[in-house]
């Protein structure tokens, strides 16, 4: 909460989404060889099909789409924004950041862009910074973007990784607001969890790690990432409705990062949701890193559901381990 007497807020003025045109199904994966079947990545995960970005379809196209259909949504141009942040772990580049790519592709330059890279949770991540730009009088209109093709560091070898994620983005133009918008953010890490959900590969290490062209590979150990999981958004959410003295019963909805449903289902038990609460796209876009929370969101404003004033409670686990929530008045 601002010290001043007057708080500014940042207010979501428009979301927006983009997945690549490529649906590839369960069953499809089964055609393609990996030894799985629908009903077992169905029954365990919720998952149904993910999108594919297309040869040469990099992050920040994908980043660019959403963002234009945010800013179309809050009536912005993009001129306007002082501020970009991208939450990517699947930059184009090493450097410079899809950040700055983004910018340059929407026409303008001059203002901050930057990339956060907190794997699952960039977009909470992402919009924490934004947030605290805006509250602190340092930005007014912020462009925050969750946007990956996380496709392409997967090993499609490996039934219990490459049947989970999927590729694309989600974006909120954010603007100061005198009444109401985001009222409380709350991040956390675990660097001692790295190799339970991480890509061992990078600059500084080497890009032949462990055996020869095993590549730039996502390894996973998702029983105890499950476990972890469940744990520290039970966890999160306690305090987010603590840090504002709301009850569970005064969440509109619950926009949880969409790894899994069994995990989503988890924290809607905890929160005492109806699962008709809960916005769940993972059936049909798998697991999109940063890309799942602002499409979920985007997806949930389009079809009516969320309405403004609402509290919306937003929620991410992921690789480091790192995790958050942001909850708001819609
Ligand atoms: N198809 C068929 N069988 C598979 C499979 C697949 N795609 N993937 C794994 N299996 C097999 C395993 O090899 C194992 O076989 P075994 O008992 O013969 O060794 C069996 O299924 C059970 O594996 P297990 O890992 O115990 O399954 P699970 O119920 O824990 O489900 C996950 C696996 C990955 C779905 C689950 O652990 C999970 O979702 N974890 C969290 C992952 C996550 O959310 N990561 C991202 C966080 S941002």
């Amino acid at each position: 909460m601002s010290p001043s007497a007057h708080p500014i807020y940042a207010r979501i003025a428009g979301t927006g989404s983009y997945l690549p045109q490529q649906v590839v199904t369960n069953d499809d994966l089964v055609k393609r060889g990996v030894e799985t079947s629908d009903e077992w990545i169905a029954s365990r995960t919720g998952i149904r099909q993910r999108h594919i970005a297309a040869a040469g379809e990099l992050t920040s196209d994908l980043a660019l789409q959403a963002s234009l259909r945010a800013l179309d949504a809050a009536g912005v141009s993009a001129e306007e924004i002082d501020l970009i942040v991208v939450g990517t772990t699947t930059p184009d580049l090493i450097f410079p950041s899809t950040a700055t790519i983004l910018q340059h592709k929407l026409g303008v330059a001059g203002c901050p862009a930057f990339d956060v890279n907190a794997a699952c949770s960039g977009f909470i991540y992402a919009l924490t910074v934004a947030d605290k730009f805006i509250r602190s009088g340092a930005a007014k209109t912020a462009l925050v973007v969750g946007a990956e093709t996380l496709t392409r560091m997967l090993d499609w070898n490996d039934r219990n990784t490459c049947v989970l994620f999927g590729d694309g983005a989600g974006a909120v133009v954010l603007k100061a607001d005198g009444e109401t918008g985001i009222l409380s953010t709350h991040m956390h890490a675990d660097g001692s969890k790295k190799d339970l959900l991480w890509n061992p590969v990078g600059v500084s290490v080497g890009f032949e790690v462990g055996e020869p062209n095993a590549g730039v590979r996502v390894k996973m150990a998702g029983n105890d990432v499950f476990k972890y999981a469940v744990k520290a958004l039970d966890a999160v959410v306690d305090e987010a409705l603590v840090a504002n003295g709301l009850d569970k019963a005064d969440l509109d909805w619950l926009v949880p990062h969409q790894a899994n449903l069994r995990i989503i289902e988890a924290t809607a038990k905890r929160l005492e949701m109806p699962m008709d609460r809960v916005i769940v796209t993972v059936d049909r876009h798998g697991n999109t890193s940063s890309g799942s929370v602002p499409l979920a969101l985007d997806e949930a404003v389009r079809s009516g559901k969320i309405q403004r004033g609402q509290r919306v409670l937003l929620e991410a686990f992921g690789g480091g381990f790192a995790w958050g929530s942001a909850l708001l008045r819609y």
